[in-house]
């Protein structure tokens, strides 16, 4: 197969949802078409129900053991295709943002009893910012679900995004009868009893009265519905949806694996092959010769008895194989890749290469950061998704005035691998933790004590959010950090951090101080 061919097969997509939507049951359906895995209920959920702490970092234990969950590959009628895997718990979504820059589409999954949930929105934001392509999958159609026009409208007004329905379900509940596939004019009948895939009915004539013999009296509706459709809804143009602009939506029932494979076939015909990334100083096309791939997450594993970490790395250009040099962009360093690892049907294996689109896992000792880039020489910089400003915050102070090192250790390296984000007050010294959500506190001092053996105790700071700021006035900039001097902070990057107490002091401030720019992400 030829290096654009190889390029041209390649699907690298994530699956999001609001907690309970059907994730991970749709992920587990994708993988046994895949052959990836043999029976179902071998994909370990891996959100935290009732968000206990114990149960999250046995969870991340188990994870930290089998990597091989987070990307999973498997080649499905000549494509190969890379499922990123996010994770459930909404404290840890900045995880999932960064997981986001290295997909080159998503599949949101609704409950369509539901309807569109907080999650699905801000997921969809980030989607929204980098025009990643979008296709919806509805599920959960054998239970009763929200109207269908209704819950659509709720999607591109919520979601902001233009839907196009490719599949139309006949009922839901106990009454539903499976669904029309607009995309191949067929007929899909739903089952509870039996799960195996059955082949969908041709019906290129929807007005045949053939029709009646299927799905009796519903036909009516369905021909209607349909006809209905046709008239609000554009034709699908997959350009549209390329860009970014346009939501093809499925339907069907991730648990009784009814619609899956519909959406499967047509996910791989018109999902996008891996698109160009984005440099600081050009755009990068994945059919260049020369290797470039960045780092997008960072997996420690949290078992002292394997204590290496893996950097996994989105390959955006070139032809990747092993023990060839690739430099570390941020460091200058060139180095030797011995033995990268692929994730396929589940397993963790070594490989000889690559190709854009793929995810390959490089054994780390420290060395590797997220957004790192590596190519094969050339000087640039891929961006990255900025780091948000966080919502919690906490001091942090030693436990164990024996073990400062390793804590100071601890926490760079906890830092590094994007589990909260580290100020030090300009003020009083201290070093002060914040993060998007409350589980994250626990985990950090978990892990600081089995992983680093140091004690770290948190103490309540009142604070509403760190922004960073920005002046070309001198002058201004000096005046505001004498009048600040007690909410100044600096990050993990020399960066100044205005702290504000509350969303009153900071409107205030930043009415007053009209010269400063205030950035409430990391990138600007
Ligand atoms: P998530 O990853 O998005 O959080 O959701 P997950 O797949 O774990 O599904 C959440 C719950 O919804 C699970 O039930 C799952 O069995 C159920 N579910 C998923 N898809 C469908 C569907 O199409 N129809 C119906 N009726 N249920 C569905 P649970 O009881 O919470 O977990 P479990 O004990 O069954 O695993």
């Amino acid at each position: 197969m030829t290096f654009l061919e190889e390029i041209a097969r390649r699907r690298t997509f994530g699956i999001v949802s609001h907690p309970d939507a059907g994730k991970t049951t749709l992920t587990e359906k994708l993988l046994l078409f895949g052959g990836a895995i043999r029976v179902a209920g071998a994909v370990k959920s891996n959100k935290i129900k009732k968000a206990a702490m114990s149960d999250f970092m046995e969870i991340e234990r188990q994870r930290g053991i089998s990597v091989a969950t987070s990307v999973m590959g498997f080649e499905y009628d000549g494509y190969k295709i890379n499922i990123l895997d996010t994770p459930g718990h909404q404290d840890f979504q900045e995880d999932t943002f960064r997981t986001l820059t290295a997909v080159d589409s998503v599949i949101i999954v609704i409950d369509a009893a539901k309807g569109v949930e907080p999650q699905t929105e801000k997921l969809m934001n980030v989607c929204r910012m980098r025009k990643t392509p979008v296709i919806v999958f509805i599920n959960k159609l054998d239970r009763p679900a929200l109207d269908t026009f209704t819950l659509l409208d709720e999607i591109e007004k919520q979601l902001q995004i233009k839907t196009r329905p490719l599949s139309w379900p006949i009922n839901s509940g106990p009454d539903f009868r499976g669904v029309y596939n607009i995309y191949s004019r067929s007929l899909h009948l739903f089952d509870a009893n039996v799960q195996e895939i059955r082949r969908g009915i041709v019906f290129d004539d929807i007005n045949s009265p053939a029709l009646e013999e299927h799905i009796g009296r519903d036909a009516a509706v369905l021909r209607e519905e349909l006809e209905l459709l046709e008239g609000v809804y554009p034709q699908f143009q997959r350009a549209d949806y390329l860009n970014g602009n346009l939501a093809p939506v499925f339907f069907g029932s991730a648990l009784y694996n009814f619609g899956v494979k519909e959406l499967l076939e047509t996910f791989v015909k018109i999902a996008p092959p891996p698109r160009p990334s984005h440099a600081e100083e050009r755009e990068v096309n994945p059919d260049e010769d020369a290797f470039t791939g960045f780092v997008f997450k960072i997996h420690a594993n949290i078992d002292p008895n394997h204590r290496s970490r893996i950097a996994f790395v989105k390959v955006c250009s070139g032809h990747f194989e092993r023990n060839s040099a690739c430099k570390l962009i941020r460091t200058g360093k060139t180095m030797r890749i011995t033995s990268p690892t692929a994730f396929m049907a589940a397993q963790k294996e070594t490989i000889d290469e690559a190709f854009p689109g793929d995810i390959i896992g490089i054994p780390d000792t420290g060395n590797l950061i997220i957004g790192d880039t590596l190519t094969a020489g050339e000087e640039i910089h891929f961006k990255g998704l900025p780091s948000f400003s966080p919502e919690l915050f906490r001091y942090v102070e030693n436990a164990d005035p024996m073990r400062s090192k390793q804590l100071a250790k601890g926490i760079d390296q906890l830092m590094e691998e994007g589990v909260a984000q580290l100020f030090v007050s300009r003020f009083n010294g201290r070093k002060i933790i914040g993060t998007v959500g409350q589980l994250q506190f626990e985990v950090i001092q978990y892990r600081l004590e089995h992983e680093y053996n140091a004690k770290c105790r948190f103490e309540p700071i009142s604070m509403y959010k760190a922004c960073w700021i920005e002046c070309d006035n001198r002058e201004v900039m000096s005046e505001f950090m004498q009048r600040k001097q007690q909410k100044m902070a600096i990050d993990r990057f020399g960066r100044d951090v205005f702290m504000a107490d509350s969303q009153f002091i900071l409107q205030m401030t930043q009415d007053e101080f009209k010269e400063i720019k205030f950035h409430f992400t990391s990138e600007f």
